[in-house]
């Protein structure tokens, strides 16, 4: 194994795209930042210099950070920021999982244009558990905004309405051809007839899931969220954000030229996102076409083309780093996944529904990160007043949560403050149902839970069911991931061990309804042995 070393810039740097400069942040001088290249058992260092001026952090998203969670890099969950003109060196090592994640800034919405691949490959002398790939080739599906992100979600979190939809999506960093002044360069992928491709794909986009199809090529899929999977052949990759999947494309067409596509999967009655199409060129050698193919893609509330997508693959059961379902449950949760307002306070007009101010909520718990110490640190420390041991376990109140809900009790919609987070005891097995409501406004939702991957049980539209749906469990190869798109007016159940001591984040991964409490944190107690307890944090851990 290696120790892979890496140093990240991050400054403010001014593009042309859409027809306009803007300024964005950005690592090394380039969006998407660079592409980290590991093997599993590597240990990587990533020295984080912070010429920008806002406060950053950097979070490897679905790294399962063992021991390790002074890197994992939420903002006021496992770090304070690191202060413009500071450092921050992360360094963590990578032990079982192999596929592609990404990194990506974890403080305001600065991941709009600080992110990047991460790619973990198998250990010298093991192999992939498909056919060895011609070329590797990572696709990072983004959004970009003709203004100044993080002046767009102040102006939101100050009058409490949603931020501005994007104004173009992005395959690595580019527009394409169907946008104004975006021609060139659109991104282009050459490949030779009659070879495999392995196509890397992330949802790196702030807000929006996606489609993505490549004319005339079916998509093997073989890993999603650096888990492998049995192989599922499609048409369509559907991702939320946060959410990667590992595709072969095998090169076995005509010569010539054809378009892969994205294009947005919104599955939200009244949310503002952009609906229109991005491409990219994949291009035979010896191709002559001027007259690209373009794939027809799905409509932008295709449902039952995202369920397809979401529900039907299965995980690669007794493959590498497979771990079998635990089948003990020490802790059972059932969690609601709501939209929904908090009060407008005085002196300020608000343009939420209602005149209120737009929020969200895990159990009606609108969850707010500290601003003095991180919730590790607190947790580290035996600091109390930092977060609070009380998230509760079932919502407080049962009703049918997927109806529209005009007639319900306001205090479900309007939902207070909360530091609530559950503690685990090491080892703990937790089973979750993630429970969709319809309080204001229903929405799939990506739940991203930092430090663990989880099995998906079973998902299913509707009110889940808790004397019928556990039939439905898959126990035996169920899909393994680290971001679970719950789906619209629905539920999904999942299951993981808390083998892993710290504090670990779990909120929406659309980026908008972070700040507006869709989130919670699981506090993992350490364990009997010094190999089971989180160790003391590294020296220039940055301080408030
Ligand atoms: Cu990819 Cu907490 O995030």
């Amino acid at each position: 194994a290696a120790i892979v070393e890496h140093t990240f810039e991050v400054k403010n740097l001014t593009v042309r795209r859409l027809c306009n400069e803007q300024v964005v942040t950005a690592v090394n001088g380039s969006v998407p930042g660079p592409t980290i290249r590991v093997r599993e058992g590597d240990t990587l260092v990533v020295k984080v210099i912070n010429n920008s001026p806002y406060n950053m952090t950097i979070h490897w998203h679905g790294i399962f950070q063992l021991l390790s969670g002074w890197a994992d890099g939420p903002n006021m969950v496992t770090q304070c920021p690191i202060q413009p003109g500071r450092s921050y060196t992360y360094k963590f090592k990578i032990v079982d999982q192999e596929g592609t994640l990404w990194w990506h800034a974890h403080v305001s919405v600065l991941r709009a244009t600080v992110h990047g691949a991460l790619v973990i490959r198998p250990r010298s002398g093991t192999k992939y558990p498909f056919i060895k790939p011609y070329r590797e080739v990572p696709i990072v599906l983004g959004e970009w905004w003709k203004a100044d992100v993080v002046d767009l979600e102040s102006q939101a979190l100050a009058t409490g309405a949603a931020p501005n939809a994007s104004d173009a999506y992005t395959i690595n960093g580019r527009p394409g051809d169907l946008y104004n002044c975006s021609q060139s360069p659109t991104y282009r992928l050459n490949v030779i007839q009659g070879k495999t491709y392995l196509l890397r794909i992330i949802n790196a986009a702030l807000n929006t899931q996606l489609f993505f199809k490549v004319a005339n090529h079916n998509l093997r899929v073989v890993g999603i969220d650096a888990a492998y999977t049995d192989p599922y052949d499609t048409d369509v990759v559907v991702t939320g954000p946060g959410q990667t999947v590992d595709a072969l494309l095998t090169t076995d067409q005509a010569v010539g030229s054809y378009y892969m596509a994205v294009s947005p999967y919104a599955s939200a009655v009244g949310v503002d996102f952009r609906n229109s199409t991005t491409r990219g060129l994949i291009v035979y050698n010896g191709s002559t076409s001027t007259s690209p193919i373009m794939p027809q893609m799905p409509a932008t509330n295709d449902t039952p083309t995202a369920h397809t997508f979401f529900s039907n693959i299965t995980g690669l059961a007794g493959g590498p780093h497979w771990v079998p379902v635990p089948t003990q449950i020490d802790e059972r949760m059932f969690v609601t996944v709501n939209l929904g307002l908090s009060v407008c306070g005085t002196n300020a007009t608000c343009q939420g529904l209602f005149g209120a101010r737009s929020a969200a909520s895990m159990n009606n718990q609108s969850f707010q990160l500290p601003t003095t110490l991180s919730m590790l640190q607190a947790f580290f420390f035996n600091v109390s007043g930092v977060y609070t041991p009380d998230f509760p376990d079932n919502p407080p109140v049962v009703f049918d949560y997927t109806n529209d809900t005009n007639s319900l009790d306001t205090s479900l919609i309007f939902t207070p403050k909360s530091t609530s987070v559950k503690v685990l005891k090491y080892n703990a097995t937790v089973e979750m149902v993630l429970q969709n409501t319809a309080l204001i406004g229903i929405e799939n939702h990506p739940i991203h839970i930092h430090g663990f991957n989880f099995h998906v049980l079973a998902q299913g539209f509707g009110n889940y069911d808790s004397f019928n749906d556990p039939s439905k469990f898959n126990l035996v190869n169920p899909q393994v991931r680290n971001t679970i798109g719950v789906p619209v007016g629905g539920w999904a159940v999942i299951r993981f061990v808390a083998n892993n001591p710290g504090v670990w984040f779990m909120h929406c991964h659309l980026d908008v309804h972070l700040p507006w409490g869709l989130a919670s944190a699981f506090v993992v107690q350490n364990g009997p042995t010094p190999s089971s307890r989180l160790p003391p944090p590294p020296a220039d851990l940055p301080q408030c």
